[in-house]
């Protein structure tokens, strides 16, 4: 069976074509970094215009390079939720005209879920199993009984993971998304040079609190009560010291409360997913924090925002349910479990 995936959620545009859920036939991903890093960040409205410009050719890329024609694809699978709404409604728009003219079926699929489903593509993983979704726009904590079968333990009360680092890296005056620059400066920075600590918060061990640490960034390189803002005339040190302590902050706390959850549910294996999963301090931080924990990472392209894993997921639920959505199916922008 092949499926159509596509992805217009946030700030990628991305189709791709895979067969049986597993088998990558194209992963065509198509980056806004050059418009939005002017802005510092995603601007919806920006974000909404370029995913009209290029999803119609993104799609005629994904199958030439699967070297087949939309007559030979059996499924559409799209994101439907969570996101910006605008942006879901551009690729579920598409998806939708593209069925109703072909009477090819389609399929709304989560983001997060998917993002999840990726480090399943290709390695046996066996249930129950914890989930970790660390990116731009998400931090969830989540225990999957089984494919489609979940229960959120931990989510952001404020900023997601990867916009924190992408607000530090502004702060240190680095251009979006900052997750990779600040991962770069870190390595010759020393940690220990700042303490900061992620937020914890009550009665809900397995949350994840921000934005207090991307504010201790702030005061630490501009001073206390300084808008938040570029920090002029910090050294290399200091930007690098001040990227260390981030870091190993922000990820510390990730791995800390991964561990913690896996304990108490007693469970041993870990599949990550989000773009702050292609951060290589975080592996070795689960090799030191957490030994006994089997984590499982997604290749690179699998890892970041792209459609393959919105195929392969979709093709799943296919699977199961035996039918595609009608055409009357929902953006929804906020992640519901
Ligand atoms: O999964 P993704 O492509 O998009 C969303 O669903 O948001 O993740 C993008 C995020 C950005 O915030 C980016 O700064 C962060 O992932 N990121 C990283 C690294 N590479 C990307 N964060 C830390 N270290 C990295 N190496
Ligand atoms: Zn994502």
């Amino acid at each position: 069976m092949n499926v159509l995936g596509i992805e217009s959620s946030c700030d990628e545009t991305a189709c791709a074509v895979v067969k049986d859920g597993s088998q990558i036939l194209s992963n065509v991903v198509s980056s806004q970094a050059d418009l939005q890093s002017l802005y510092g960040g995603v601007v919806p409205e920006l974000a909404c215009r370029r995913h009209v410009d290029v999803l119609i050719p993104i799609i005629k890329q994904a199958l030439g390079e699967a070297k087949l024609t939309l007559k030979e694809i059996d499924l559409i699978a799209v994101t439907h939720t969570p996101g910006l709404v605008g942006a879901l409604m551009i690729g579920l728009n598409a998806a939708k005209a593209l069925s109703l003219s072909t009477g090819i079926p389609f399929i709304g699929v989560n983001h997060v879920e998917a993002h999840l489903f990726a480090g399943l593509m290709n390695q046996d993983v066996t249930f129950p199993c914890l989930g970790l979704v660390i990116s731009g726009g998400h931090t969830a904590l989540i225990k999957m009984s089984a494919v489609g079968k979940y229960e959120l333990i931990g989510k952001t009360q404020d900023d997601a993971i990867g916009e924190a680092f992408d607000k530090a890296a502004k702060i240190l005056g680095h251009l979006y998304p900052g997750g990779p620059i600040i991962e770069r400066l870190a390595k010759d920075g020393d940690p220990s040079r700042f303490s900061f600590r992620a937020g914890r918060v009550k009665g809900r061990p397995y949350d994840f609190s921000f934005s207090g640490l991307k504010t201790a960034v702030l005061y630490a390189a501009k001073g206390p009560g300084a808008k938040f803002g570029v920090a002029e005339n910090l050294t290399p040190k200091e930007q690098a010291d001040l990227a260390a302590a981030f870091q190993e902050a922000a990820l510390s706390d990730v791995v800390d409360k991964s561990r913690k959850a896996a304990e108490s549910e007693g469970i041993s294996t870990l599949i990550l997913g989000g773009g702050v999963a292609c951060n290589q301090r975080l592996r070795a931080l689960f090799h030191e924090r957490a030994p006994h924990l089997k984590t499982v990472w997604p290749e690179k392209a699998l890892t970041l925002d792209n459609a393959a894993m919105i195929a392969g997921l979709g093709y799943h639920q296919y699977q199961t349910r035996g039918e595609g959505d009608s055409l009357d199916l929902e953006a929804i922008p906020a992640m519901r479990f």
